[in-house]
């Protein structure tokens, strides 16, 4: 808390709360792109900060990526009824470890909640999709992501997001082309923070992430800024925790 003083981060967190028309911003000294012990600190507190909102009977849902990671691996012991973690989306292509649908099994174990997995590949086609959408397992998976009381997520840049994601060459290039900047929960933002594409598994509707209760996100690194500012869903229900890089970085763009 005292090197938070000294360092200004506080005057920070307060500038960029009221320029995002957040709740609030935490911002951890360091940048995750020149120093990998800033992310995990990041996770931490995030998962600190999670774990006090936290009541008993809450459905948490998550998306994936390695920033949501380190908030589920760094999440502390708590002891809450009732619990239930799912994953905001479906899944993610290659990297399992890193998928909503695992993110939310593991935070389930560490915090002794149930989960539910939602396995939709990303790229399957809308008939499959629609078969997959009514399944009554899945169905149900869906309708509880919008009744989340904590939507915990990650931020990306739309360039590294959709590559991630195996889209074409072409795919990527549409997007940019449409001034795509940020990649979030499956949505892709352009710099006004209008959603310009959805990709299909993206089972939350951004109304229904607006009436999520606390909507937290973790998102660290100078390059990043752009990608968060343009999420910046204007929400009094948004929580940031993001790093230092990332934080002075935002300031520039005001
Ligand atoms: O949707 C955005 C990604 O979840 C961000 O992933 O935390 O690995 O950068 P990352």
């Amino acid at each position: 808390e005292m090197i938070h003083e000294i360092s200004g981060l506080s005057n920070i967190e307060e500038t960029l709360q009221k320029y995002l028309g957040i709740n609030k911003v935490k911002v951890i000294p360091g940048d995750i792109e020149s120093d990998n012990t800033v992310l995990k600190e990041m996770g931490r507190i995030a998962a600190n900060y999670i774990k006090s909102l936290i009541e008993d009977n809450y459905i948490i849902a998550v998306t994936g990526g390695s920033s949501v990671a380190q908030v589920v691996e760094n999440f502390p012991k708590i002891n809450k009824n009732n619990l239930l973690v799912i994953p905001a989306r479906g899944g993610i292509g290659r990297i399992v470890e890193t998928q909503a649908s695992t993110l939310a099994s593991k935070l389930a174990l560490r915090i002794g909640a149930g989960y539910k997995l939602l396995h939709v590949p990303d790229n399957l086609s809308r008939d499959a999709l629609e078969t997959m959408l009514n399944e009554p397992d899945i169905k149900d998976t869906v309708e509880k992501i919008s009744k989340s009381n904590i939507l915990i997520f990650g931020i990306g840049r739309a360039d590294e997001m959709a590559k991630r994601r195996g889209l074409s060459d072409d795919e990527i290039n549409e997007l940019l082309q449409k001034g795509a900047v940020a990649e979030a929960f499956g949505c892709y933002f352009n710099k006004a923070g209008e959603i310009i594409y959805k990709t299909p598994t993206m089972t939350l509707d951004f109304e229904d992430v607006k009436n999520i209760e606390h909507i937290i996100a973790i998102a660290g690194g100078k390059s990043k800024a752009q990608a968060v500012e343009a999420v910046k869903t204007k929400n009094p229900n948004m929580v940031l925790v993001t790093d230092e890089g990332c934080a002075l970085e935002l300031l520039k763009l005001k």
